[in-house]
C-alpha cells in the first residue's frame, strides 16, 4: 500500500486543527492507549491535500470496538449514536463523525458490517473515488493512499475506487457532477462508462439539490458538471427540459456561440462570475438557476420566419418550463417562483433601454418582481445572457453591456434598483367604504398604478380617484 509522511504544511494545518479542538487530540490519545488508531478520512483528507479549508471531519477508528469507543468518548461529554448500524458516534458540540471501518452491501435490504480490525486498504475500498479514499493517521501523520488518490488529485482525474462498489450508491453520479465543477477535474474513461448506464432513478430531490447547490456555489465554472452529464448522454434522464435545448438553433447574428445549450452553459458560468460579489448564497443560487433556465422557452418557440431564426415570446414559455424543470432539483417554492419571475422578464432590461422606457415602467417592473427579487438581479441575469456568447471557446465573454448599464442607471434614478416603491394607499384606508374582498384588492392595485404612473402620493386623492372610476 502507498503510505508516506505527509507534507510539513499539511502536518502543520492538522496540528493546528488538533490544537484548536483539544478534545479530538485527547480522544485520539485514549484510542491509541487502547491499542487502536484514529485516521482522518474522506473529503477532509482530499481538502487538506488541495490546501482547501477543512469544514467537517470524519475520523475512522481502527482496532477498538464500538462499545469501547463509546466509553472513551463519554469521558468528554454526551455521545450519540448516528444510526447504530453505521457505527458512527458524535460527541455533543463537536462537529466530527467518529466511525468504525465497515463494509456496505447494497441490495433490497442494504447491510452494513462493522469490523474494527479491517485493514485500512479494505476500509478505504468502499469510498466512491480514489481522491476520497485516503486516510491520515492522526498520531503519526502518515498518509495511507491505497488507491493512488494523491496521484489522481495531482493529475485532476476522478477515478472510481472500485468499479463494482461505486454502483452501490446512485448519489455518486451527482457527486461526480459536482466534483467536476468544483475541482475542475476530469472523470476517467471507466468512471464515464459506469455513469453512462448506472441507475440514478432512485435519488431523492433533496439529495440532488445538495449536490447541485455545491456545484453551483463552489465551482469557478459550474457548467462543467452539466456539460459532463450531457456529454455522457444522461441529460435527458436528469433534466430533459435542458437536454431539449441541444438541438435548438439560434440566430447567429445574435448568438454566434452555437445552439441554446451552449449559450445556456456559457451564461451559467457568466452568472457564477457575476455572483461572486453576492454575499447571500441563496441569491447566488437564484442567479445561477435563472441563468440555467432563462432560455428553456426557445425549445417550444423557435421557428424560422422569412429565413430568420426567431424565438418570440420565449421568456413567457420558458418561465413555465423552468418551473417544471426546477421541481426535479428542489422543493423550495420561493426559489422556483423567483426563477420563474426572472426567466419571464429576462428580456426586459434590453427592451426597456432600446424602447426608452420611462420611470413608471421601471417602478411597475420592480413591483412585479417584489418581494422575491429585484431589478438589480434581473440586470445581472441580462448581463450573464450577453456574456454567454463566445463563439471561440466555452468560457463566457468578460464584456460589459451598455444596455445593462443604462438599465441599472435608470432603475437607480427611479429608486427601484434594489427595492420597490411602497403603495401609499393600503386596503385599510378603504375599509370604511369597501368591505374586504376582491374589489378591495382591485382598488388598491389600481391606486398603485395611478401612484406610479402619475406620481400621486396623497392618500385622499388616490382614494377619490379609485372610487370615482
Ligand atoms: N462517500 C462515498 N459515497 C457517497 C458519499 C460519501 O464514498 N455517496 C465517502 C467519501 O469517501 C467521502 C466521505 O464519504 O469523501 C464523506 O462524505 P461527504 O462528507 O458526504 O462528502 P465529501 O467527500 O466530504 O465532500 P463534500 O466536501 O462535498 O462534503
Amino acid at each position: 500500500m502507498q503510505y508516506r509522511q505527509i507534507f510539513p504544511a499539511i502536518q502543520k494545518t492538522l496540528q493546528e486543527l488538533l490544537h484548536k479542538y483539544p478534545t479530538i487530540g485527547s480522544i485520539v490519545a485514549d484510542i491509541v492507549k487502547d491499542g487502536g488508531s484514529a485516521l482522518l478520512v474522506g473529503g477532509a483528507v482530499r481538502d487538506l491535500l488541495l490546501a482547501k479549508p477543512v469544514k467537517d471531519s470524519d475520523i475512522e477508528v481502527h482496532g477498538v470496538p464500538l462499545e469501547r469507543l463509546d466509553v472513551i468518548m463519554q469521558k468528554y461529554g454526551s455521545v450519540s449514536l448516528v444510526g447504530k448500524s453505521f457505527g458512527v458516534l458524535r460527541l455533543h458540540g463537536l462537529d466530527v463523525d467518529w466511525a468504525l471501518p465497515r463494509v456496505d452491501a447494497a441490495g433490497r435490504k442494504p447491510t452494513v458490517v462493522l469490523d474494527p480490525y479491517m485493514s485500512i486498504a479494505v476500509a478505504c475500498k468502499r469510498r466512491d473515488l480514489t481522491i476520497n479514499a485516503m486516510a491520515i493517521d492522526l498520531t503519526t501523520f502518515v498518509l495511507y493512499d491505497p488507491y493512488n488518490g494523491q496521484r489522481d488529485l495531482h493529475d485532476g482525474i476522478l477515478r472510481p475506487t472500485d468499479m463494482q462498489l461505486f454502483l452501490e450508491d446512485p448519489l455518486r453520479f451527482f457527486r461526480v457532477m459536482q466534483f467536476i465543477g468544483r475541482f475542475a477535474m476530469v472523470p476517467s474513461a471507466e468512471l464515464n462508462q459506469l455513469c453512462r448506464t448506472m441507475d440514478i432513478s432512485g435519488v431523492s430531490v433533496e439529495r440532488i439539490e445538495q449536490e447541485f447547490s455545491k456545484m453551483l456555489l463552489k465551482s469557478v465554472y459550474p457548467a462543467a458538471g452539466i456539460r459532463w452529464i450531457e456529454h455522457i448522454g444522461r441529460l435527458n434522464d436528469v433534466l430533459p427540459e435542458l437536454a431539449a435545448t441541444r438541438a435548438i438553433p439560434q440566430n447567429p447574428a445574435w448568438h454566434p456561440e452555437g445552439d441554446v445549450f451552449e449559450h445556456t452553459m456559457q451564461a451559467v458560468d457568466a452568472a457564477a462570475i457575476i455572483a461572486q460579489s453576492y454575499e447571500s448564497e441563496y441569491n447566488k443560487l437564484l442567479l445561477l438557476y435563472a441563468a440555467l433556465c432563462h432560455d428553456l422557452g426557445k425549445v417550444t418557440t423557435t421557428h424560422v420566419i422569412d429565413g430568420t431564426i426567431k424565438s418570440e415570446l420565449h421568456p413567457q414559455a420558458g418561465a413555465v418550463i423552468a418551473r417544471q424543470m426546477l421541481k426535479r432539483i428542489t422543493h423550495t417554492h420561493d426559489l422556483i417562483h423567483t426563477v420563474y419571475l426572472l426567466v419571464q422578464y429576462h428580456m426586459e432590461p434590453g427592451q426597456f433601454v432600446r424602447g426608452g422606457a420611462k420611470v413608471p415602467a421601471y417602478k411597475l417592473l420592480a413591483r412585479k418582481l417584489a418581494p422575491y427579487t429585484t431589478l438589480s438581479m434581473l440586470a445581472d441575469l441580462a448581463l450573464a445572457d450577453v456574456r454567454g456568447r463566445n463563439p471561440k471557446g466555452s468560457e463566457p465573454l468578460m464584456l460589459e453591456s451598455e444596455d445593462v448599464r443604462a438599465f441599472r442607471t435608470c432603475a437607480q434614478r427611479a429608486r427601484v434598483l434594489e427595492c420597490v416603491e411602497q403603495s401609499v394607499l393600503q386596503g385599510r384606508d378603504l375599509l370604511d367604504l369597501v368591505p374586504p374582498g376582491p374589489r378591495l384588492g382591485q382598488l388598491v392595485r389600481r391606486a398603485y398604478e395611478i401612484q406610479i404612473e402619475e406620481g400621486i402620493t396623497n392618500v385622499d386623492e388616490l382614494k377619490r380617484r379609485v372610487l370615482a372610476e
